[in-house]
Formats: structure tokens, C-alpha cells, sequence
């Protein structure tokens, strides 16, 4: 057993390939966020025109991402242990928030003049148009888990380290919002890849194609967006290059490594661990410290958390 320390929180690693039975944690409960995301700044991450875009580049996958999981994962319901299933639900139900709350901040980029509809058209007619339909039912929920494992990965990111204190406020109480969630649910999908199909190839595969399919629409809607803003992918990553050094003199730079190695070279290297499970890795202080701030700043209260949807 490691600790890996982060932020005021600290996340812990059990690398030992963890016994059957029971896996998951508390029945995730899907809650309603008190957000006020109208005034976001154009650049609300630091003032940055690159950080910020590559942010919003995610963000922007996230909403149809979220359905696509939730299809991937339904078409498996009744194949699931009851316990299992009642997981599922509350994942539903925390999902289907996200997206909602995420498309909110869409429209703020729409009346700052942004076009991400036409970004949106083609990433959803690429990925849900085109390639959810050529791939097998099973597959589908392979990826969804390999999905599901690198935003947990951004998840303890977001909580953990320390760029998210340069965010608008309203932004760093929405990401932390849906952080806290990814980390609350990061097992389900993965439990019921393992108890519809447990072969290590398929969950492989699944990586494969989620590599593929999120390097490839988080860099398109990044780039579309800088565009957009009046710059390029070159000036983006020069500028991210000058943040970092600058953080890095300034003693903050964790949690501001390039995404290539912070979340996909991370994320590979976990995930092909035959003993890899979601909840190896102790999420449980950073997440209760975040929901404690949440909760004193008035976005989330335990009394309106909702039943599942
Ligand atoms: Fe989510
Ligand atoms: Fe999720």
C-alpha cells in the first residue's frame, strides 16, 4: 500500500488484485448542483486562451459521451447482479446531470460568439453516427470502461492538484461537482464489463479504441475552438509550455503535466495491470473533503440529494 499525497486530500493505492465479491462502493446518488455558469468569462481558466480551449475541448465531449455511456452500459441491465444494478441507476442518474449542467455552459459559449454547434454536429455524427454503429454491443461497453477509467483520471486530477485554483469559480465548483461523481461511480462500468465478460483482450480493446476515439475528438474540438478564438494548436502548446514553467518556478505545477503523459500515458499503464480495478485506488478523503467544501459554499446540500433518475 502507497499514499500518493494531493492537494489538502490524499488519494491511496492498493496494488493488489482485489478479491471477488463485493467491489463497488455506496449507491451513487445523483445531486443538484447550485451553479451560476451565464457570466463565465470567455477565458475563465487563468485568463488562459489555451487552457482554457483545452478544457472547453473535453468539455464539449462530455454531454453526448455521457449518453453514449449510459446506451453502452443500459443494454447490459438485465444481465447484472440486483446489487450491480442499483449502481447502475444512480451512475444514470449522476450522468444524465452532468450532461445537463455541462450543455449549460454551452450556451454561455454561444453568446460569447462561439460556434460549437458546428463542432458538436461533427464529433456526434463521427462518433455516434458512424463508429458507435460498426462496433459490437460488447466492445461499446469495453471503450465506455476504458472512457470511464481516464475521466476518473481527470477526476482525482481535478481534485487532487492544483490547476484548477487558477478556474473561474463557478467552473472549479461545476468540474469539481462532476469530479467528486466520476470518482463516486468509477467502478460501475467496469463491474459490469466483469460480470458480462471478463476477458482481458476485450477490455484491452476497449482501451485501444478509447485512446483512439478521445485523443482524437479532444484534440478536433480543441484545435476548432483555438481557431475559433483566433489562434492555433502551435501557439496553444506554446503558451501551455510557458504556463508550466512558470507554475513550475512558482512551486505549483502539480497536476499541470501535459495531458499526453498525465492522463493518457497514466491511464494505459493502470488499466493494462492484470489486478487493475477501479477502486484499488482510495478516492474516499478527496472526495469527501471536496464534497464538504461544495457543501459549505452552497452548491451541493445532502438534503437535495434526489432518488435515481
Ligand atoms: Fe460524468
Ligand atoms: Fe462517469
Amino acid at each position: 500500500m502507497s499514499t500518493v499525497s494531493g492537494g489538502e486530500a490524499s488519494t491511496s493505492v492498493d496494488s493488489r488484485p482485489r478479491a471477488q465479491g463485493k467491489k463497488h462502493g455506496a449507491v451513487p446518488r445523483p445531486r443538484a448542483p447550485r451553479l451560476a455558469l451565464a457570466d463565465v468569462p470567455r477565458h475563465w481558466f487563468g485568463g488562459s486562451r489555451a487552457a482554457t480551449q483545452i478544457a472547453n475541448g473535453v468539455n464539449l465531449l462530455f454531454p453526448a459521451g455521457e449518453r453514449f455511456f449510459v446506451r453502452s452500459v443500459r443494454r447490459y441491465l438485465d444481465r447484472v447482479s440486483p446489487e450491480l444494478a442499483a449502481q447502475v441507476k444512480g451512475f444514470f442518474g449522476q450522468e444524465g446531470r452532468h450532461a445537463q449542467a455541462h450543455e449549460r455552459l454551452f450556451d454561455t459559449m454561444r453568446a460569447q460568439g462561439f460556434d460549437v454547434d458546428s463542432i458538436l454536429e461533427r464529433y456526434e455524427r463521427l462518433a455516434y453516427g458512424g463508429l458507435e454503429r460498426m462496433v459490437p454491443p460488447k466492445l461499446r461497453l469495453a471503450v465506455t470502461v476504458a472512457l470511464e477509467h481516464f475521466t476518473a483520471i481527470l477526476a482525482e486530477d481535478a481534485l487532487a492538484g492544483e490547476a484548477l485554483v487558477f478556474a473561474d469559480p463557478e467552473v472549479r465548483r461545476l468540474l469539481e461537482w462532476h469530479a467528486v461523481e466520476e470518482l463516486e461511480h468509477k467502478a460501475v462500468a467496469f463491474d459490469v464489463l466483469a460480470e458480462v465478460d471478463p476477458s482481458y483482450v476485450l477490455r484491452v480493446l476497449g482501451m485501444v479504441v478509447a485512446v483512439l476515439t478521445l485523443g482524437g475528438f479532444w484534440l478536433f474540438a480543441t484545435r476548432e475552438l483555438l481557431k475559433q478564438d483566433g489562434s492555433s494548436l502551435r501557439a496553444a502548446i506554446r503558451e501551455m509550455r510557458e504556463l508550466r514553467a512558470r507554475a513550475r518556478r512558482a512551486g505549483a505545477g502539480r497536476g499541470m503535466e501535459p495531458i499526453t503523459t498525465r492522463v493518457f500515458l497514466r491511464g494505459i499503464v493502470e488499466y493494462l495491470k492484470p489486478g487493475f480495478h477501479p477502486m484499488n485506488r482510495d478516492h474516499s478523503e478527496l472526495v469527501a473533503k471536496t464534497l464538504e467544501r461544495l457543501e459549505s459554499e452552497g452548491v451541493v446540500s445532502p438534503e437535495r440529494y434526489d432518488a435515481a433518475a
